[in-house]
């Protein structure tokens, strides 16, 4: 015989209620209990630009230019990032808003690309990413970038490298 419960439309509704409450305490709530989510890592501290730093305009244009679509920032603790840098944590997020995270790896991740290349790398690459990283490099030229933006831009970039380690 069915069970009577399971035709219910209310029993139902309250039940994926709960349910779904249950999914929101876990994954939204708890974590503001973590201390490791909620302290600040001294890498996050350096990422803490000031308003109108031109890391933080650079930052702005990251996001305007959809570099965001095709670079992530985080480092996974998989085999595949091991060469990548250290492996990110909740803290190390904590001044990104809105975070620029992001799954897409259509590029090479960007977490710490401030440790890879210098400014005058970055320059040349924005510029024509062809001719730096070969012709079958997908990426944009950035050539179009007023100087003020491309300052701006390369300034961030290399800001995204850890904090040196305490001695
Ligand atoms: C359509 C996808 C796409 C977009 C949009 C894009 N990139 Fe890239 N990017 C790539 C690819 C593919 C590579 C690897 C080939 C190369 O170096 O050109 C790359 C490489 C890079 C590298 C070198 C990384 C490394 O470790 O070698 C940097 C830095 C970079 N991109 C920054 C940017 C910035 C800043 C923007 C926005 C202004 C941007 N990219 C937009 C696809 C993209």
């Amino acid at each position: 015989m069915a069970n009577e419960a399971e035709k219910n439309p209310t029993i139902l509704l309250i039940g994926a209620g709960l349910l779904v409450l249950m999914g929101v305490l876990g994954t939204v709530i708890l974590p503001y209990f973590d201390e490791s989510v909620v302290t600040p890592t001294a890498t996050a501290k350096l990422k803490n630009y000031p308003t109108d730093s031109a890391e933080a305009r650079g930052r702005h244009v990251y996001i305007r230019e959809g570099c965001i679509w095709c670079h992530s920032q985080q480092v996974r603790p998989v085999l595949a990032d091991s060469k990548l840098g250290p492996v990110s944590v909740a803290g190390d997020y904590y001044y990104d808003k809105p975070i620029v995270m992001m799954t897409q790896r259509t590029g090479p991740d960007l977490t710490w690309v401030g440790s890879r290349y210098s400014a005058d790398w970055q320059h040349q690459h924005l510029l024509n990413p062809q001719k730096i990283a070969g012709p079958a490099s997908i990426m944009p030229k950035y050539d179009y970038l007023s100087e003020q933006d491309r300052n701006d831009l390369v300034a961030y970039l290399l800001s995204l490298k850890p904090a040196p380690a305490k001695k």
